[in-house]
């Protein structure tokens, strides 16, 4: 039903400079694995298989590194160091890539706008590979999100709770609760200060847009930073029809920071790469 997943792939990455001065921030390795790999991983886990990268200059090994290399390929054929490629592989065979480029940066609504072109009339998800998430043992944010899609077949942003000193890093929803994990919203404000916030539940870079999205962002003039706002563009969807807030279950990093970065890190050297290296 939901088979598109569009990646805002165009910032700069200005945290994490100089690593980032001439590589994406989303090539950024947590341990082995570049970061924007987990997003297309858990895109696929939740059956989105047609990727959509807006990407802007610069990003080139993106589009790089979801494609075959020849000579690695063949220098490696028939030795062990082959093992190395699999997950990759595997990601490139289950995917279908396209991409489009952000000419200007204007905004995360903005983007998403951009990606227009390769998304078409459907609705679609949205990671921003800069959120890392994980639900050991179930099923991923984005599989979760598309559960709830087919039942309410409304726009969905990914909620979670946090503490008054950090609710000023991100768009925060109000809403009518429908269930435990379950809003309607009714508000939204991108980076509200803390006395100024409709509520403790942020939302993180996991979406869930129908396509009549577009129309809204067209119709949004800048916000916050002077940039288009998909906050806001919700925001008039939500009041013209409706969009739901689900908090998720899992865990979510915030690799756009390094204290995020490092804990994201250690939690993969810990449980996944131990475990493999295990084998
Ligand atoms: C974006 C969104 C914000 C959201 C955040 C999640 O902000 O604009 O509403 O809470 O992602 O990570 P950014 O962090 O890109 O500035």
């Amino acid at each position: 039903m939901i088979k598109k997943c569009l990646f805002p792939v165009a910032g700069y990455g200005t945290r994490f400079l100089p690593a980032t001065k001439a590589m994406p921030k989303e090539m950024l390795p947590i341990v082995n694995k570049p970061l924007v790999q987990y997003g297309v991983e858990e895109a696929l886990d939740a059956g989105l298989f047609e990727i959509a990268f807006v990407t802007g200059r610069g990003k080139r090994t993106i589009n790089d590194h979801f494609d075959t290399s020849y000579e690695l390929e063949h220098q490696i054929a028939g030795t062990d160091k082959e093992q190395y490629l699999h997950g990759i592989r595997s990601v490139i065979e289950r995917a279908v890539f396209s991409t489009t480029r952000q000419s200007q940066m204007k905004g995360l609504g903005h983007a998403i706008l951009t990606g227009q072109t390769l998304i078409g009339d459907e609705p679609f998800g949205v990671i921003l590979a800069d959120d890392l998430c994980f639900n050991p043992g179930g099923d991923s944010v984005m599989a979760q999100m598309v559960k709830i899609f087919r039942q309410v077949r409304c726009s969905i942003v990914a909620v979670q709770e946090v503490p008054p000193d950090q609710i000023h890093k991100f768009g925060v929803i109000a809403g009518e609760q429908v269930r435990d994990d379950l809003y309607r919203v009714t508000n939204m404000v991108e980076k509200p200060a803390a006395d100024e916030a409709p509520s403790n539940l942020a939302i993180i870079g996991r979406y869930i847009l129908t396509q009549d999205i577009f129309d809204y962002i067209k119709d949004t003039p800048p916000g916050k930073n002077g940039e288009i706002q998909i906050t806001d563009a919700l925001l008039r969807q939500a009041k013209a029809g409706c969009v739901m807030a689900y908090k998720f279950k899992g865990l979510r990093f915030d690799c756009g920071s390094i204290d995020g970065f490092v804990e994201a890190t250690n939690y993969c050297y810990e449980h996944f790469y131990k475990k493999q290296a295990a084998r």
